[in-house]
């Protein structure tokens, strides 16, 4: 596991270092410190903001919350430590920066397991969010308490066209330190480099690597198209991105406060599903129109996903409960088992 060893147990560290977290809760009025991986017009900062509206309406006007943009309070895999430790109340953060930290969490980016909206939906809204939140306030120390929907992840790179596999050799490709999708690139014949998401824009800019994927409104939101001209519009991984609360700091809270977070959770979650699409065909005319080429594969994907599918899944049966278990899922997809 290559982020594991940095992850400290949780709630047994977080119940002595939750002095922060712990004198915000006690205080009459509280202002919730909430990470944002991404820049403003994000997603998540679309979700950010649906929440705090929503928890301040429904704590009375009595508690608040504060996102800090652009990964301020650190990297988003960074923020998952400081919340199990209870020193950051909230983060907002793409799920393949969860998954080092929760193992199980990792079925929501197995390439073209969700092939839709709806299909993010019914995973993250069903059993299977609600057993991935259990698992994630277990190995991590944080409990997601509400989904943004960002949309496709699709590959950009400054350097020519990809319509094939063939083009995508010669290029140097940044992923998260995320196991799945490092073997995922492997899977289609080249060796990814592996960045934290704060260092990604300068390693464009610097050329330290050609390319990254990630979704159109991430795209937008992170200017990327400053540094970046192609578009390959692939459709491999549909980016969840779950607003997570401290469990040190949801255990410290009353019944009412826990209720007004999951509510408002809840809400920022519908919220999220309504704005992708809404946003996401304006975002892309928006980033044509700023200089953006996007093409899609020639043979319609078939190939990356044939190669994904065989090189990737099986290496990860076990880790992600079982090939049954993702039958499960699959059959709760409507799709054929494995
Ligand atoms: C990543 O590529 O690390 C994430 O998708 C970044 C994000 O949070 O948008």
């Amino acid at each position: 596991m290559i982020l594991k060893q940095r992850f400290v147990k949780p709630l047994t560290v977080a119940l002595c270092l939750t002095a922060a977290a712990v004198t915000s809760s006690l205080a009459q009025a509280a202002t919730f410190r909430v990470a944002v991986g991404d820049g403003a017009g994000s997603a998540q900062h679309a979700l950010g903001l649906k929440f705090a509206e929503e928890f301040k309406a429904k704590t009375g006007g009595k508690h608040d919350t504060k996102l800090f943009l652009n990964g301020q309070l650190g990297d988003e895999q960074a923020t998952v430590n400081d919340a199990s430790m209870g020193l950051l109340d909230f983060s907002i953060l793409a799920i393949n920066n969860v998954t080092p930290f929760s193992p199980t969490v990792g079925v929501l980016t197995l390439p073209y397991m969700m092939q839709s909206l709806d299909d993010a939906v019914k995973l993250t809204q069903g059993e299977v969010g609600k057993e991935l939140t259990e698992n994630t306030i277990r190995d991590a120390g944080v409990r997601i308490v509400g989904w943004t929907y960002t949309g496709f992840r699709v590959l950009t790179n400054s350097k020519h066209p990809v319509n094939s596999l063939q083009d995508l050799q010669d290029l140097k490709i940044r992923v998260p330190q995320n196991e799945i999708m490092i073997d995922t690139y492997r899977a289609w014949g080249i060796n990814p480099t592996p960045m934290a998401w704060s260092e990604t824009f300068t390693g464009l800019q610097l050329g330290v690597v050609d390319g990254q994927d990630n979704p159109y409104l991430t795209i937008y939101s992170m200017k990327f198209d400053e540094v970046q001209k192609y578009i390959t519009d692939i459709r491999y991984l549909f980016s969840i991105e779950p607003l997570v609360v401290s469990e040190a700091v949801y255990q410290s809270q009353p019944a009412d406060v826990q209720q007004a977070i999951l509510e408002a959770g809840k809400a920022a979650t519908e919220h999220s599903a309504k704005w992708l699409v809404e946003q996401e065909d304006k975002i892309k005319a928006e980033l044509t129109s700023k200089g953006m080429e996007i093409t899609t594969p020639a043979d319609g994907e078939k190939e990356w996903m044939d190669k994904a599918v065989e090189q990737v899944w099986p290496k990860y049966y076990e880790q992600l409960g079982g090939k049954e278990k993702l039958n499960e899922i699959l059959t709760s997809l409507g799709r054929d088992t494995i």
